[in-house]
Order: C-alpha cells, then structure tokens, then sequence
C-alpha cells in the first residue's frame, strides 16, 4: 500500500431525516485503503436534488441503511493513499463517483469507480459531473438521439439539462429547452432554441420546432406524458420525472456492475469535456462548509447549470459575478424576444 501517512478526514452526515441543517460536520482517522480501494483528498464535489430527497425522506429507497448516513455521491480530488495494483499512484488526479459520502475532505471508494481527471476540465467542473451528467449522458444514449431528432428538453438550464441539451447538439441533434426568461440567452449562447415553460407552452414548442418533434426528455415532472403525446412524440421516446428517478438510484447503486458503467459513463463525460462537447457552468460554488447554503441555493429551483462545494479555499465572488452577468443579459434580451 502506497500511502502518505495516518488521514485525518471530516465529512457531513445525519442521523435522522430533515432539511439540509440536519447534515452534521464530523471527524475521523481514516484507515488505510483495503484491498482494490484508493483515498482520496476531495477538492471539488458536487450538490444534487437526489441527495436532498434521501435526506428529507422523499426518496425511500434506502429507507433500510443504517443511521448516521453521509451525503454526496460526485467528487474530484487528489490519490493520497492506495492499495497495490489499483492503478493508481499517490499525486493522481481524479474524479470519481460514490454511493453516499463525498461531501468530506477525503473518503475512500474502489478503484473501480475512480477515473483520470483530464488536466483540461477544470476541478470544479470534475466535482460537478457524475451524477447530472451521468444521468443526462444515459438518457440520450437509452433514447439514441441522434442527428435525425428533434428534442425537447424540460429544465433545460438546470445542472442535468444544461448538459443532456448540449451533448444531444454535439450528437447533431436540434434542440429545444424550455425554461424560464432568465435562461433564454444562456441557452442560445448554447446552441439551444428557449422556450418558456407555462401556460401554451405546447404551441411555443411547435413554432420553434418547425417540424416534428421526434423525443421528449421531461427533466422538470411537470410536462407529462399528455404534452408530448400532444406534440406527436412516439411514446416510446418520451421519458419522463420518474425515469429520470430510476436511472439517478441505478447510478447511485453499489453493486460492482452498477459502478462499472457509472465509471464508463464518467469516463466518456470526462472526455466529451475535455473536448469541449459541453461546457458545465458552476454557478454556485462554495466552501464545503456551506453545504446547508448550497443545498438551500439548488433548492430555490433556479440555480442553471452545477452547485460545487470546494475544500481548498474559495470565494463566491466569480461564480455570483457570472450570474449577475447572465442575469442582465437576459433581462434585456430575452425581454425582446419572446
Ligand atoms: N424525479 C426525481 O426523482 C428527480 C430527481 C432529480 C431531480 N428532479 C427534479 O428535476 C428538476 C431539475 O433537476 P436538476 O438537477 O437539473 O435541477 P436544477 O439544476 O435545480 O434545475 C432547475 C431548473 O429547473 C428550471 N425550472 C424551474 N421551474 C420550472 C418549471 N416550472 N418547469 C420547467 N423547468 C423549471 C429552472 O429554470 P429557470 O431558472 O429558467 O426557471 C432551472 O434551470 C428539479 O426540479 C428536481 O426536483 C427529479
């Protein structure tokens, strides 16, 4: 084992269910990795609305695992400690996925759900990827979209959908999002046709589609099956909420086969980032003290693109800049255009 001595952690975890002031910051001695399994020092992780509804009780299905339970499941850090033969050397950059338990300082996970974080993304994107990207990379693949469709794609700005819309363009596909008149100039900086959710949205969507509308990706749950129907869209390209529900839970599964393709899928999303096929706007960033304020951030509903909690230090300063900046932006602009 190759290692750089005994590793004090701290990490966030509760013991019943509740809102985010629930989470508890405690500390620890790590021990060393067993067999087949790496530590490693988190500089970057990432706040998900899934991890919110494991911790209030929304979400009940590991209502058995025992208490206290931690949170987080995307991270990105640095090798400290690992087993021989894993892999992967002590200094290693890497980004990685997790059942529970990456809002911390460092954890240890196997090898197996670890990849190479590529010198090109940078630490917050890394810590922000698994699980939106996860989720978003997996539905285009079950639904195949590809340059024939056009798609519709709800919550569009939001951290699953500013990605699954930007990685169905590369893919060639023409792509509708809906969102709100904020996010009208960041989704076309995107590439992306804006739609206003609400009231007629379905005949919004039409006009911009100009054309058939070929699949149906219902990030929000608000949509439903009816709208899509209504536009035409076969069922069997339609997914909704609640797909997106069971694909998140598979991608959060511990069995070896499960981690194996959530490490596939995060290594092709660290390639289709470092090749620039998307671009994730971290647009909440915060210490990983702040976890509450960050989870209070995503749950406001509007945060567009990822909320990052970050271990080294960190200033709030250029991810609110970037938003205020977006905010006047589409203020004017959007305001002409709708
Ligand atoms: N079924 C499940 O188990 C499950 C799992 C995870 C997430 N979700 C839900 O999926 C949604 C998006 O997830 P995310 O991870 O991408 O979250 P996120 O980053 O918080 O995305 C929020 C996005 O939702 C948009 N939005 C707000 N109100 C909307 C509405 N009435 N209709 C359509 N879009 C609306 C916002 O756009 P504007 O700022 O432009 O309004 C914002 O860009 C969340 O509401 C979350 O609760 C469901």
């Amino acid at each position: 084992m190759k290692s750089s001595g005994a590793i004090q952690a701290t990490w966030f975890e509760y013991d019943h269910y509740g809102d985010a002031d629930v989470l508890q910051k405690r500390t620890g001695t790590l021990p060393p990795p067993g067999p087949g399994e790496v530590t490693v020092e988190v500089f970057s992780t990432s706040i998900n609305h899934m991890e919110a509804f494991l911790r209030n009780g929304h979400e009940e299905t590991w209502a058995d695992d025992p208490w206290p339970r931690r949170s987080g499941s995307d991270f990105a850090g640095i090798v400290v400690a690992a087993a021989a033969g894993t892999g992967f050397g002590v200094g290693a950059s890497v980004m990685g996925h997790v059942r529970t338990g990456a809002h911390a300082t460092h954890l240890t996970v196997p090898a197996a759900s670890l990849v190479v974080k590529p010198d090109r993304v940078s630490w917050e994107v890394a810590g922000g990827l698994y699980l939106a990207g996860a989720t978003a990379l997996e539905t285009l693949d079950r639904l195949r979209i590809g340059s024939d469709d056009t798609v519709v794609v709800s919550a569009a700005a939001g951290g699953v959908g500013s990605i699954q819309t930007q990685l169905a363009r590369h893919r060639g596909a023409r792509v509708i999002g809906t969102c709100g008149d904020r996010n009208f100039d960041y989704l076309r900086q995107l590439g992306i046709t804006p739609v206003r959710y609400g009231e007629g949205m379905a005949d919004r969507i039409r006009r911009a589609a100009d054309g058939p509308v070929t699949a149906y990706i219902d990030n929000f749950g608000k949509d439903g099956s009816e709208l899509a129907d209504a536009l035409g869209v076969p069922a069997r390209r339609y997914r909704s909420s609640a797909d997106r529900r069971d694909i998140e839970l598979s991608l959060l599964d511990d069995d070896p086969d499960a981690v194996m393709h959530g490490t596939d899928l995060l290594r092709r999303l660290a390639e289709l980032a470092r090749i620039g096929a998307f671009r994730l706007l971290v647009s909440g960033l915060y210490p990983l003290d702040d976890v509450v304020e960050a989870f209070e951030d995503l749950a406001t509903m509007h945060s567009r693109g990822k909320v990052v909690l970050a271990t080294r230090p960190v200033t709030t300063y250029r991810t609110i800049k970037a938003r205020q900046v977006h905010e006047a932006m589409s203020g004017g602009y959007a305001s002409l255009t709708r």
